[in-house]
């Protein structure tokens, strides 16, 4: 028998909702020799509305004792932007040394892209199934910089991009092995070394050193920009991403919206190396507008257990999790159902 401390973080607006659900099919994928512990955190913004309080030192510290954190969204339009953010989110990827921001981009049978057409004119083999390896504790992701001569016509404000040695190293080499254990074995360096000459010099000859120790990974490079075009008009040329803090946010937004939306998309805030706690979590917000009515789609929530399941060697588990998934998809065509509804659906298939 095996126990898995798991902290969960339901947050705000469709958060719980979601959480619900994927929960739900967490139960119905393990086996009965692994038992979940579940500790519930309130965490986000109704827990500052109350007290003021983002993320307390000792709520930190517990959520370090566990062996995986779910979390489903935080925020609503009453915090002032950038609080939860960085005291909640940002503090608890930093805090954990989440460098691995991991987010599949799959277009599943049955989904329609907004892209669809273009995707069709490419044949019937063509697939989207790639994954992005955004980078998670550096960038300007780091809050540095300031602002000078503040309010005034001559103001100057500043956010420095840090980018050390150390920390594009761990990902890149995460992103050669994950691109080494797949099939068509491709990594795509994405950044702007053109423009960005000392951040995007260092990644680049990294990238390349690094390289040399997988002979078996095809790889290349494109500008974000030029990424951008491909992800919308050939987004199959795609295997395994690697890219910086803000690159990363931006293209995995445009990666979920070719591939069927937000409502889809997953992700592992992972620290690799297991010292801390990974946190799983949709790449979605916490939608306050649908809060409460049963139309969040909990899918993005599901398909981020079953990537902490796999984090957690589970993999039995999530590859049946995924496998319902795509069961389900195939099969939803244009039918209207609750967050729920969709939840039983995929736990059942898990079950039966
Ligand atoms: C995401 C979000 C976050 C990010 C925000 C909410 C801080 O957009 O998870 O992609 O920029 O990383
Ligand atoms: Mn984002």
């Amino acid at each position: 028998a095996r126990s898995v401390n798991l902290a969960v973080i339901p947050g705000d607006g469709i958060g719980p909702e979601v959480v619900a659900e994927g929960l739900k099919v967490l139960h119905a994928a393990v086996p009965g020799d692994v038992k979940f512990e579940i500790t519930e955190y309130d965490l986000g913004a109704r827990r500052w509305h109350r007290t003021g309080e983002t993320l307390p030192d000792t709520v930190l510290e517990e959520l370090r004792g566990h062996d995986a954190i779910l979390l489903g969204a935080i925020g609503d339009p009453g915090v002032p932007s950038g609080v939860l953010e960085r005291g909640l989110l940002l503090k608890l990827r930093f805090a954990f040394d989440h460098h691995v921001n991991l987010r599949p981009a799959r277009l599943y049978p049955g989904v329609t892209s907004p892209i669809q057409a273009r995707l069709d004119e490419r044949g019937p083999d063509y697939r989207v199934d790639f994954v992005v390896v955004r980078e998670g504790t550096e960038g300007p992701y780091v809050g540095n910089g300031g602002s000078l001569r503040t309010g005034t016509p001559h103001e100057i404000a500043t956010e420095v991009s840090v980018n050390t040695a150390y920390g594009i190293e761990r990902v890149v080499r995460d992103a050669y092995r994950r691109a080494s254990a797949r099939e068509r074995k491709k990594l795509t360096l994405v950044h702007k070394t053109n423009v960005l000459v000392h951040a995007g010099g260092l990644w680049y000859r990294i990238f390349q050193r690094v390289g040399e120790e997988f002979p078996d990974v095809t790889t290349d490079y494109l500008h974000v920009d030029a990424a951008t075009i491909f992800l919308t008009t050939d987004p199959g040329r795609f295997d395994v991403i690697v890219t910086d803090n803000l690159f990363g946010d931006i293209i995995t937004d445009l990666a979920a919206a070719v591939t069927g939306g937000i409502g889809l998309a997953a992700s592992g805030n992972l620290d690799v190396s297991g010292a801390n706690p990974s946190m799983f979590e949709p790449v979605h917000g916490s939608a306050p507008d649908i809060a409460g009515t049963g139309k969040a789609d909990p899918t993005a929530t599901v398909l981020s257990v079953a990537l902490m399941l796999e984090h957690l060697e589970l993999t039995d588990a999530a590859r049946r999790i995924e496998a319902a998934v795509a069961a389900d998809l195939a099969e939803r065509g244009g039918q209207q159902r609750s967050t729920s509804q969709i939840g039983d659906a995929i736990a059942a298939r898990v079950a039966g």
